[in-house]
C-alpha cells in the first residue's frame, strides 16, 4: 500500500483536484487497491467544506467528481503517509515546520510539479482570486502531474510488496 497526500493551502482548490485526478486514473488503472490517497491544507480557513464550487464545475466539466472534504494538515500526516506532495513552495515551507525528527518511516515531501514534465519544480498557481482560466490552468497542470506521478510510482514500486 502506498499512501499520498496532497497538501495545499485551503484544501479547497488545488489538492482536491490532484486527489480527484489522482484517485481517477487509479481507477481507471485498476490499481485503486495499492493506494490510500488524501489531502489538506496548511490552514484550517476551510475545514469541514467541499471543493470550491468553482473547482468542482471546472473538474465536472472535465470529467471528474470531486467529494472530498477541507481538513487541517497534522503531525501525523508524516506517519500516516510515506508521499506529501505540497503545491507551491509556501506549502512545502509550512509543511516542513512540522517534519518530526530522528522518528523511522517519515514521509517524504516534495513538490507537486516535481513531477510536471513541462515545469519541473514550479509552483502550482493558486487560482482562488483569479477567473475560470485559472481553474483550467491548474485542471491541465494536475492532470500531468498526476499522469507522471503515477508513472512514477507504478515504475519504482513494481518490487514492493503490496
Ligand atoms: P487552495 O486555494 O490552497 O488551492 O485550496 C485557496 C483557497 C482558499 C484561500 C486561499 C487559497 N483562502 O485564502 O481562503
Amino acid at each position: 500500500m502506498t499512501r499520498i497526500l496532497f497538501v495545499c493551502l485551503g484544501n479547497i482548490c488545488r489538492s482536491p483536484l490532484a486527489e480527484g485526478l489522482f484517485i481517477d486514473k487509479l481507477k481507471i488503472a485498476g490499481l485503486e487497491h495499492k493506494y490510500k490517497v488524501d489531502s489538506a491544507g496548511t490552514s484550517a480557513f476551510h475545514e469541514g467544506s467541499l471543493a470550491d464550487p468553482r473547482t468542482r464545475e471546472n473538474a465536472e466539466r472535465n470529467g471528474i467528481k470531486l467529494l472530498s472534504r477541507s481538513r487541517p494538515f497534522r503531525k501525523q500526516d508524516f506517519v500516516d503517509f510515506d508521499l506529501i506532495l505540497t503545491m507551491d513552495q509556501s506549502n512545502f515551507r509550512n509543511v516542513k515546520v512540522w517534519e518530526p525528527g530522528f522518528v523511522e518511516e517519515i514521509a517524504e515531501v516534495k513538490m507537486m510539479r516535481d513531477f510536471d514534465i513541462q515545469s519541473r519544480g514550479a509552483d502550482v498557481p493558486d487560482p482562488y482570486y483569479g477567473g475560470e482560466k485559472g481553474f483550467q490552468n491548474v485542471f491541465d497542470i494536475l492532470d500531468r502531474s498526476t499522469d507522471e506521478l503515477l508513472k512514477f510510482l507504478e515504475g519504482s514500486s513494481s518490487n514492493q510488496s503490496e
